[in-house]
Parts: C-alpha cells; structure tokens; sequence
C-alpha cells in the first residue's frame, strides 16, 4: 500500500509544495521509484531526447537498479538515451577497486542494461591533487552540457549528507574534493574491512549541483535513516542537515518506506 502526502513549506516568502510517498515495504518503495526513473527514459524517449540521470549508490538503491535491469531484460526498456552522472566517488580509489563507485556501478546496473558506455560518468578520482580543481569543473560542465540532470536519485546518510556533501557543506557547493565525516567513514567501515582502510576524502557534486536537477527522489528505507529523515524533512533548514535544504524545492518526491517514515508523524 502507498500513501502520498502532500507537504507545504515556506522558505523565503514563496510557499513550494514537495510530496512525500510512503510504502509499507523497502522492497515497493524500491519498485516505485524505479518504475519513476523508467516513465522518465521512456517519455524522453517519446521526445527523441536523453535522459540525463543523477544516480546514487549504497546500500538503498539497490534494489531500484535490480528492478530496472527486470524491466530491461523482461519489459524492454531501453537505456539508449540515458546518460549518467554519478553523484561521488572516493577520492582517490581506482575504477578497478572493488570498493569504488565505478564497480559498483558497474555491478548493480550498467553491465546488465545498454546504457552506451560513453554515455557513463562517474568522478575519476585517480588525478593527482593539482588537477582535481579542473576535473571537478569538467564534471561541472558536462553537466551543464546537456542542459543539466533530469532526474537526481538520492539516498541520505544518516548525518543528513545528499553525495557525499557532508554537514557544514555550502548550499551554493558545486563538484569538488570533500574531506569524509566521521559518521560516513564508520558507516562505510564493514565495506572496506576496517575503518583505516576507508578513504578521508572523496570528490562529489554539490548540493547547489543537485537542487538544480529538474526532478528529485529522494529514497529511504530501513529504521537506521528514520531520525535523520524526521530531521530532514521537519527540522530547521541549515547546512548542518545537508538535505534539508531540499524542503525548499518544489519538485523533490520523498520516497520512504514505513521503517523510514517512522518519525515524521510524531
Ligand atoms: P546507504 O547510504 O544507501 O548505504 O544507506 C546512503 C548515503 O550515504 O547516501
């Protein structure tokens, strides 16, 4: 069953509405959101134009990329037309490292789907410190090169980062190298095996880089992300919460499931 809450907030004298979508399992809430990244490709497609897709990786859109290798492989759905950009990567890890983005990537979607692979960007993060500035603005511009992102898929850490924009982080950020709070490096530890092993840093769009996305969904599943949603969702806007900011934008859908949504209510 799916509920869909419509949330007013005022920011800046403008009223903008975003809605809230709840699902009493991970498993619809996953299905659902796919089955949005999928209307997208296929009306872009209808338009003879791409779909430019923000993607997202952890734990929480796994089952999102299963999902859409189901309706690749068994409905036709064609990734011809999408082109990706990856929200972060760490810095700096190879493409080959079983732990970076770009495997994982790999893995969970894009060696399943036709995505063409010149189409797939994802922060390189072997460049050497002097170059990450340029790099970052490359990224920046490809972006920008196809009139920005579409659609931005987001999970949320459970200190409120979006990427891995982490808290403190300007509103008005764009790419570029991020040192890795506490939280985040503990959370990735039993990826990496121990916590030494997980990089400080990595390079990440920005949060002003997400808010421009023409549309946002944001996905959260589990109980371990219920505090943080509350938070982000009903608390003060302020970069101490990176997605909070996302209360102020008027075309951000919150997808959670029930374990998520636990808090909200109170
Ligand atoms: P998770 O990470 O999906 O592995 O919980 C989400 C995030 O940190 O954005």
């Amino acid at each position: 069953m799916s509920f869909l809450i419509y949330m007013s907030n005022t920011f800046n004298k403008h009223t903008r509405v975003n809605s809230l979508t709840y699902f009493d399992d991970a498993e619809q809430a996953s299905i659902y959101t796919a089955k949005q990244i999928a209307e997208l490709i296929i009306e872009q497609q209808k338009q003879a134009k791409p779909a430019v897709l923000g993607l997202a990786t952890g734990n929480t859109p796994k089952v999102v990329y299963q999902e859409l290798i189901r309706l690749h492989q068994n409905e036709g759905l064609s990734f011809h037309n999408v082109i990706s950009f990856n929200l972060d990567e760490y810095y700096p890890i190879g493409p080959e490292h079983i732990r970076s983005y770009t495997f994982f990537m790999r893995e969970y979607l894009f060696k399943h789907i036709d995505i063409k692979p010149e189409n797939i960007y994802i922060p390189h993060t072997v460049c050497s410190p002097d170059r990450i500035e340029d790099y970052c603005k490359y990224y920046e511009d490809r972006i920008s090169s196809f009139g920005g992102l579409d659609l931005q898929l987001l999970g949320i850490g459970r200190n409120g980062h979006i990427g891995f924009n982490e808290p403190g982080s300007s509103f008005e950020s764009t790419t570029r190298l991020v040192n890795l709070h506490s939280l985040t490096r503990e959370d990735a530890h039993t990826d990496f095996g121990t916590i030494d092993k997980v990089p400080q840093q990595a390079i990440s769009i920005g949060i002003h880089t997400i808010t421009q996305a023409k549309k946002i969904l944001l996905l959260a599943l589990g109980e371990k992300k219920s505090e943080i949603i509350s938070k982000a969702l009903k608390g003060e806007i302020s970069t101490q919460v990176p997605a909070s900011i996302l209360q102020t934008l008027s075309h951000v859908e919150y997808i959670l499931d029930r374990d998520a949504a636990a808090l909200i209510h109170e």
